[in-house]
């Protein structure tokens, strides 16, 4: 029999129940046996309409004597008697089933591919994959060059430009999600060469908070690096990057006083000094930062130009799932319950921003009106919700030209940050 592994994907009516019943169907059909199957991931609409609900996602793994034609033919079978009209690869369904692999095969006709081609862009296929085939993408993960050493790095970097060639550079600390990709196509986009550092730093986090329980899974990210574009990974060991008796560090002052610089003392302390160590072992002509991270992003600006270092900083777009949540891998600590709870951030932001377009220009009275509907979630405790300058950070009386309306939030254990630019 014929390993195969399966995607099952429901965004239309009862979703819990299409995928029971498309589970039965496939553990019924003949010469096939239903092996495992992963957890449920739900995840955002990918390349559907607007206004898409979410899917329940879910894998599994068969054994077949079916030819993979006629596999294909069967889960067609079931979309069809679980009411799947619509057959255009993005639009809203029932119930969708993919063919992910069919053992080693290869097949390439208009109407099969198999592996399956979208495969290594979708963490929602990878991730409940690797519950039940943790081989199988080890060995994808392997595809991907992943240098931990930094002398090989900078080799490797220096090599790139010594052949004319330009490096744009993705710093993160891993458990990549779509905000993180945006980033990763458009460092590929602008240079030849598109090199991410994945890297929990360890010096940017306080002692009481979740350094050790940070989200982390290299492979999968290889995995998505790889297929938004990225050539290499850096993946150094914190011992690397700080050996005993490491003492230098960059502090950046002024900026850092407000916002996150006062809740978390001295993470921007060690943001910027990782970063200003990745930009001398990588040097990249360009590196990309989310605006999510709004003063983070600002920091690093302000490094660069201080300390005359010589590239470009580019600072892109917050990438929000369908609901206005702005994507970050903490999300992932959040329950059901606090994950909707922290909808209301965005909509604090709307409102503050509706606020301002109507006229209103007293920041206390703005920042009461999004506290007070910030406070009424119960999983919700406000750390900070700040109107200030948008280049020095200086909290604001009044909203005049361009402001920044930032805010930290927690939702039970989980601190998020969210942000608009107004004016
Ligand atoms: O934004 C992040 O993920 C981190 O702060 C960064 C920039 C990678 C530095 O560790």
């Amino acid at each position: 029999m014929i390993i195969c592994y399966l995607g099952l994907g429901s965004n239309l009516g009862d979703r819990q129940k299409n995928i029971r019943l498309a589970l039965q169907g496939v553990g019924s059909l003949k010469k096939t046996k239903l092996v495992r199957i992963s957890g449920i991931y739900e995840t955002d609409p990918c390349n559907c309409p607007p206004g898409s609900p979410r899917f329940l996602n879910l894998t599994a793994k068969v054994k077949t004597n079916l030819s993979a034609r006629a596999l294909m033919g069967e889960l067609s079978g079931i979309e069809t008697d679980l009411g799947r009209k619509d057959k255009r690869r993005n639009s809203p369904r029932p119930i969708d089933l993919d063919i992910l692999f069919y053992g080693n095969k290869r097949i390439s006709s208009p109407r099969l591919k198999i592996p399956h081609p979208r495969l290594k862009e979708r963490d929602f296929v990878l991730k409940p994959l690797k519950e039940i085939a943790p081989a199988l993408i080890k060995s994808l993960a392997k595809e991907v060059k992943v240098i931990s050493d930094i002398d090989l790095t900078r080799k490797y970097a220096a090599k790139v430009k010594s052949g004319g060639k330009t490096i744009g550079f993705v710093p993160t600390m891993g458990y990549l999600h779509s905000g993180h990709l945006s980033l990763i196509r458009q460092a590929k986009k602008d240079c030849d060469i598109c090199l991410v550092s994945i890297f929990v730093n360890p010096i940017q986090f306080g002692p009481r908070e979740d350094y050790k329980k940070y989200p982390r899974d290299l492979e999968v990210d290889s995995i998505l690096a790889k297929s938004a574009g990225g050539d290499c990974i850096f993946y150094p060991q914190a011992k690397d990057m700080y050996d005993l008796g490491y003492s230098t560090y960059v502090n950046v002052e002024k900026i850092t006083d407000y916002l996150c610089g006062a809740s978390r003392l001295g993470h921007f302390r060690g943001v910027a000094t990782v970063v200003a160590k990745l930009f001398n072992i990588i040097r990249p002509d360009i590196a990309y930062f989310g605006q999510k991270d709004f003063q983070q992003a600002l920091v690093i600006e302000k490094m660069v130009k201080d300390l005359n270092m010589p590239l470009k900083i580019k600072v892109m777009p917050i990438v929000r799932d369908s609901d206005g949540l702005a994507l970050s891998s903490r999300n992932v600590y959040l329950s059901p319950r606090e994950k909707s709870d922290a909808l209301v951030l965005f909509r604090s932001l709307q409102k503050a921003k509706e606020m301002i377009l109507r006229g209103e220009r007293k920041a206390g009275k703005i920042i009461a009106a999004m506290r007070n509907e910030i406070s009424r979630k119960k999983s919700a405790r406000i750390d900070y919700i700040i109107i200030a300058h948008a280049q020095t950070l200086e909290p604001l009386e009044y909203v005049k030209k361009k402001a920044l309306i930032a805010l930290a939030v927690y939702f039970g254990k989980t601190r998020l940050i969210d942000n608009i630019v107004v004016g």
